[in-house]
């Protein structure tokens, strides 16, 4: 309501992607307002932020391990009271059906509770002495500052989570901004933060990224980047740093993750796949499924069997039973397919389901496109929603070289059923993205299972346990056998 921490300067409305009525007329229902923080709120963020860093009463950086582990322990607690709020702020915020938004949060908790563990491994091993050349020394992992965080609409609380509490937990202390959609949940756990950590140690920026951001970047206060979103947000941000080649960045970027689809495929599974693949959470995940290559020989059974799931799929309000496709968060994202849909049309594909295309307010219904061909936007641009592109290969090395001559390096999926034999082929891949699923779709987790891309699809790594040593550096104290 606008008033959160006594804030009494200007605010900004927070809209649904659900449509209600008011006054006759459908509109997107609006869920409250939130502080619009500037320039000075956000300066005033990141000086906090330092100064709880190398002066803080806290001393977070130097606080005894144990003692770090138990504001965190804390800050679980009390978030897990806020389950049932932000389960449903999920779901009208970002439109993410209610098993979907309950394992986000129960996920986030899951996340937090294992690093917890995994950080009190580090701490055990950094207790042993080593002894090299008569230098004894006792190495550990130190923290590398303030943490700028900035997590995504699709994920705002795990993904801004996996970010953040990795870092606080190393020693280094973070200036947050929610994402765009999925912002008022965070506002449950503003207390929560605030019982756990001591002053300046996390500090959350409500307000344009552009307004509090890019002020944040210019101070060169911020030792680390850590950006879940769009590279053009990351390399936007990272120019505004005056020292930004000593920026360490943290960043998970974009993904074209393509399915194969070899002849001997079991189809049936291949389509139960890549309809999870392609539309959970409507495709707009950095890990769904964004082109499919289908052999030539298989093609024609496999595009009506996919076309068919895909116009069967259940369209509805995110609470409703069995639902998979919900409204859109971001207003402008139906016009934006429609946009590729036309423009793959011009070039000679088709819709190949009856659905596909169709809009009601801020959905539209997933299009399954084909034939489709290099020229088309569809093809080069990573969609973030519900249009499919399919494309026949006679050769795996056709999609090897796209996959080779694209910009990103994410994941694939390759389906076949003597798949697990085809070892050299398994070999190219995983040289050309970082993880390989065999029969299944792409997905980030389990989360103790390295996340990351090559090219420009990822910088660092974000398990559990790499989450640790991306947010930190080996630091030892060394001292002479005499
Ligand atoms: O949007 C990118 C997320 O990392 C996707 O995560 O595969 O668990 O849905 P997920």
């Amino acid at each position: 309501n606008g008033k959160l921490l006594n804030w009494e300067g200007e605010t900004a409305d927070v809209f649904s992607s659900i449509h209600t009525e008011v006054d006759g007329e459908r509109k997107p229902t609006r869920l409250g307002s939130i502080p619009s923080l500037g320039e000075a709120e956000a300066v005033a963020a990141v000086d906090a932020a330092h100064q709880a860093y190398e002066r803080g009463q806290g001393l977070w950086p130097t606080m005894k391990v144990a003692d770090r582990i138990s504001c965190m322990q804390t800050f679980v607690t009390k978030m897990k009271e806020k389950r049932e709020l932000i389960v449903k702020l999920l779901m009208w915020e970002i439109g993410k059906n209610h098993p979907d938004s309950q394992k986000e949060f129960d996920r986030t908790v899951e996340y937090i509770l294992d690093t917890i563990e995994d950080y009190k491994d580090m701490d055990r091993d950094s207790a042993k002495f080593h002894k090299e050349a008569g230098i004894h020394a006792h190495i550990r992992r130190g923290p590398l500052g303030v943490v700028l965080c900035l997590g995504p609409y699709n994920y705002p609380l795990n993904e801004t989570f996996c970010l953040l509490i990795p870092a606080l937990i190393m020693g280094n202390t973070a200036v947050f901004k929610p994402a765009k959609h999925g912002v008022l949940l965070i506002t449950p756990l503003l207390e929560a933060f605030q019982e756990s950590f001591p002053p300046g140690v996390v500090n959350i920026l409500f307000g344009r990224g552009r307004a509090v951001a890019t002020p944040i970047m210019k101070t060169g206060k911020v030792n680390v980047l850590a950006l879940i979103g769009h590279s053009s947000s990351a390399n936007a941000l990272q120019a505004l740093h005056p020292k930004q080649n000593r920026l360490r960045l943290v960043l998970g970027l974009e993904a074209k993750n393509p399915a194969i689809i070899l002849p001997d495929a079991d189809l049936d599974l291949a389509v139960a796949e890549c309809i999870a693949g392609t539309l959970s959470f409507n495709g707009q995940r950095c890990t769904a499924l964004k082109v499919i290559y289908v052999h030539e020989n298989i093609a024609e059974t496999f595009n009506r069997k996919f076309a068919q799931a895909v116009d069967a799929l259940k369209f509805g309000l995110p609470w409703e039973e069995r639902v998979s496709l919900t409204p859109l968060p971001e207003p402008s994202k139906p016009a934006y397919i429609q946009g590729l849909i036309d423009d793959a049309k011009a070039k000679g594909a088709s819709i190949l389901n009856e659905k596909g295309g169709t809009h009601s307010e801020n959905f539209i219904w997933p299009a399954v496109l084909f034939p489709v061909t290099k020229d088309m936007e569809v093809y080069t641009e990573e969609q973030f929603g519900p249009v499919i592109p399919v494309l026949t290969f006679k050769h795996i090395d056709e999609p090897l070289d796209d996959m080779a001559e694209s910009n990103y390096g994410q994941q694939v999926s390759l389906f076949g059923k003597e798949v697990k034999a085809l070892a050299p082929l398994i070999d190219t891949l995983v040289n050309l993205v970082c993880r390989v699923n065999l029969n299944s779709s792409c997905q980030r987790g389990p989360d103790v299972y390295p996340f990351t891309g090559r090219k420009d699809s990822a910088v660092g790594t974000l398990s559990v346990h790499d989450a640790l040593r991306s947010f930190s550096i080996r630091t030892f104290v060394a001292s002479k056998d005499n």
